[in-house]
């Protein structure tokens, strides 16, 4: 069976984490995968994820299994983070939320549900997107499509082309959104933009899926779901994928959410067993330690204070780093204009460096970034900057 099978390369994002890994520098940086980095280099265990834990370790009972949606308290508590209190989806019974490993659980879920439900359907993404997403629906047999985005003149968002290129979409396809802290390029829709875009996907009839991976890290909790607010206040259908990764800091215990949004209550409780069938034929039902840990954290109200405190600190600490960067490359008088960084949300930054000056910075300081130049910004640390900036500057000068 194996004798002929052809070796193909690694996923390019984590062969990065590998080459970082085994680099002798000591002076080494690492703005690869997407993880919080604290100024000490550190991707920390929350202390609010420590005290939940050790209040798990006291009064959990039992390890069973817990089914194939998952925990009963996590769906509802993750709906109210998400639309808030007494939002009409929830009064309504319109949505239903499973528990999955991670948010790429709830994303080929969501992938595995759509082929279930309507195998003609395509999804599209934006160009450029998170690169997992076109593994991980073709692994579900779904085929991706793709709408531009990202304008590169501009180092911004490309408007005009993204609401042509939606208004061109068949109706009852699938389209992919970023809520915030657009991966790669950290380049989000204003409110207004929002409001252009929501129209829009409600008048052709598509089904957007919102890929929810980041609340909290661009300008709060409130402000990074103001277009899935918006998405969901006009559309009768959807699909949301929640990831705890980033904003609970809980990477390996692989905790995410898939949420399904339909026009009728009895519509969600019918596609939801197609949810649980999916989910039963994939994983069987998902782990549950960090589902335990954000159901004790957003259940009480003292550890919920502390989790928004820790939360924007990794916020406001990526904010800094942000404008640090762009004053410490304007003040070694960089022939380049870098001002737009400081405007981008959440952990990345598609930095407008190009293939060949991201392979310098590897080749001649141990700088590893993406090919794409996308740069993550908690990798910067006030240890680093200055290295950092130099190395950039030097890079641009090839
Ligand atoms: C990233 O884009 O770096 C993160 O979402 C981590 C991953 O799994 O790719």
């Amino acid at each position: 069976m194996f004798e002929n099978v052809k070796e193909i390369p690694g996923d390019a994002l984590l062969a990065l984490m590998v080459a970082f890994k085994n680099d002798p520098n000591p002076n080494k940086i690492d703005l690869g995968v997407g993880v919080y980095k604290d100024d000490t280099g550190l991707t920390p265990v929350l202390n609010v994820v420590k005290k939940a834990e050790a209040f798990l370790l006291e009064n959990e009972v039992s390890k069973g299994y817990i089914g194939a949606t998952g925990s009963p308290e996590l769906g509802p508590l993750l709906q109210k983070l998400m639309l808030g209190d007494n939002h009409p989806l929830i009064t309504e019974s319109r949505i239903a939320t499973a528990q999955t490993p991670g948010g790429t659980g709830a994303l080929r879920v969501a992938g595995d549900l759509i082929n279930a439900v309507n195998p003609a359907a395509r999804i599209w993404v934006s160009d450029p997107t998170w690169s997992n997403h076109f593994h991980v629906f073709a692994g579900a047999g779904v085929e991706v499509r793709t709408y531009p985005y990202y304008d590169a003149d501009q180092n911004g968002l490309a408007i005009d082309a993204m609401l042509e290129a939606i208004r061109q979409i068949p109706q009852g396809d699938v389209i992919l959104l970023h809520a915030s802290c657009h991966n790669p390029t950290g380049i989000d829709p204003t409110a207004e933009q929002w409001d252009q875009i929501s129209t829009l996907v409600a008048e052709r009839s598509l089904v957007p899926l919102i890929d929810c991976a980041y609340q909290g890290f661009g300008e709060g909790l409130e402000e990074d779901v103001y277009g899935l607010r918006t998405l969901l206040s006009q559309c009768p259908e959807a699909l949301i994928t929640t990831s705890c990764s980033k904003n609970f800091g809980l990477y390996n215990e692989r905790i995410g959410a898939l949420s399904l949004v339909t026009e009728k209550a009895e519509h969600c409780q019918r596609a939801f067993t197609q949810v649980a069938n999916c989910i039963r034929a994939n994983y069987s039902n998902p782990p549950a330690h960090g589902a335990a840990i954000v159901t004790t954290i957003l259940s009480d109200h003292a550890l919920r204070q502390q989790w928004e405190q820790e939360l924007a600190d990794m916020r406001q600490r990526i904010q800094r780093m942000r404008n640090e960067l762009v004053s410490s490359l304007q003040s070694l008088n960089c022939n380049r204009d870098f001002t737009f960084i400081a405007q981008q949300k959440g952990m990345f930054s598609y930095s407008g460096l190009s293939k060949e000056e991201v392979l310098y910075l590897r080749a001649h300081f141990g700088i590893y970034a993406v090919e794409s130049g996308r740069i993550n910004i908690a990798g910067i640390n006030d240890q680093n900057i200055g290295l950092l900036s130099e190395a950039i500057h030097q890079a641009i000068q090839q």
